[in-house]
């Protein structure tokens, strides 16, 4: 057997997404060293279509920080977004109302450009690992063992451990039972999602109420679109043919109006979960978790990876000052300050998606209460502009 190779580190990472590479880059400018591992290769992660809406001040750290100038070439800026009901589309103009956008920007790009800046800047991230496991998270030395692609065993030491290893956490688990909370919400449906090579429907994002239930179509590029509709959670994703896919779509943004849904290939079809979930604390002895490790949120606005950022800009602030100036005590910020987000996260996109989505048991009296509210939205400044904040990502936080 061969001998496990010891790397010593500040900040250990388990989870190479956006999360865990961001941090890695941020400490990375403040001097502090840090390994990076995860279980899927580059490719793997770099292909999984996942949402496309940044918030300005996720665009924000990601530009000033150097780790992605294609988010303003390549990116859209959208300032604002349609709520559709009754066959009528109604515009939220966010600049107009808050004076802010967001940009159209997936998130394998994101990926991208962060996995290109830490190899760029003699980043070490090692992809494709399998074994790994997380030991001694309350002693000042907790470890990462992990075999890497090539079948050999390691072992990084550091001084502090984060867990951005996404929903299926491992790192989670490692709080005691008795010492966390974990706060669930499940949903009765789920979103049947595409990638159809067609052209623009509308310059921005339409989210649907309908009779038949929700549909957001979003897009990618000129050339390329995303677009989702409630569905059962059982649904089979592979069950369902192009016709009978456009003929859901055409049925549940139909209208008056004059929109016109553009449709075209296939080229991707799957059904997406549906789920609240927190988990307190985010940090316990040496370990702290970040992005979905900690918290996921359903998708209707597209808050998952904004929120995932937002942890990463408060952990690289709390870290610096712990391990640069020690000051150990910055720690403790750490969990009430993203918490205090993800939880107006985890409000907006419950709100959004039940103000959107049908329910399987809805009477009458749900959806005309629906209009109801959406209605008082769309008329109103006061309404429209609490939409927008969230949506934009809440002013003068940082
Ligand atoms: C996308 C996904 C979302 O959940 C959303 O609210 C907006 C856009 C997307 O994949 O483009």
């Amino acid at each position: 057997m061969s001998h496990r190779q010891l790397t010593v580190t500040a900040v250990g990472i388990v989870g190479g997404g956006p999360a865990g590479l961001l941090l890695s880059h941020l400490l990375s400018l403040c001097g502090i060293d840090s390994v990076v591992i995860d279980h899927r290769t580059r490719r793997d992660i770099a292909e999984t279509v996942r949402a496309g809406i940044l918030e300005r001040d996720s665009v924000r750290l990601l530009v000033e920080s150097g780790a992605s100038d294609r988010v303003l070439t390549q990116g859209h800026e959208h300032a604002g977004i349609s709520l559709r009901f009754e066959g009528v589309s109604h515009r939220i103009d966010f600049q107009a109302l808050v004076g802010e956008s967001v940009w159209l920007y997936p998130q394998n790009d994101v990926f991208v450009d962060l996995a290109e800046t830490r190899e760029r800047d003699g980043g070490d991230v090692r992809f494709g690992v399998s074994e790994t496991a997380v030991v001694d998270i309350t002693t000042d030395q907790p470890g990462i063992m992990f075999t890497d692609d090539a079948g050999v065993p390691h072992e990084i030491r550091c001084a502090h451990l984060v867990g951005a290893d996404g929903s299926r956490s491992i790192c989670r688990m490692q709080v005691p039972e008795s010492k966390r909370r974990h706060y669930f919400r499940e949903y009765p449906f789920a979103w049947f999602g595409i990638l159809a090579e067609a052209p623009r429907s509308a310059p921005e994002l339409i989210y649907t109420h309908s009779e038949r239930g929700f549909a957001l179509i979003s897009q990618r590029s000129d050339v390329l679109q995303r677009m989702y509709f409630q569905c059962d959670p059982d649904e089979d994703a592979t069950a369902w043919s192009e016709d009978r896919i456009w003929a859901e779509f055409q049925a549940r943004v139909a209208g008056e109006d004059g929109f016109a849904l553009q449709e075209g290939r296939i080229v991707e079809q799957m059904v997406l979960g549906f789920r609240s979930f927190v988990g307190e604390p985010m940090r316990y002895g040496h370990l702290l978790l970040a992005g979905d490790a900690a918290h996921t949120v359903p998708p209707t606005g597209a808050k998952g990876l904004n929120l995932a950022i937002a942890d990463v800009r408060v952990l690289a602030e709390v870290l610096e000052r712990a391990i640069r100036n020690k000051e150990p005590d910055a720690l403790d910020e750490y969990g009430p300050r993203a918490l205090a987000r993800v939880w107006k996260a985890q409000h907006f996109s419950y709100w959004m998606t039940t103000m959107l989505h049908h329910l399987p048991n809805a009477e009458p009296f749900d959806t005309r209460r629906q209009i109801g509210e959406l209605t008082s939205v769309v008329n109103s400044v006061a309404g429209s502009t609490y939409l927008a904040e969230a949506y934009t990502g809440w002013p003068g936080e940082r």
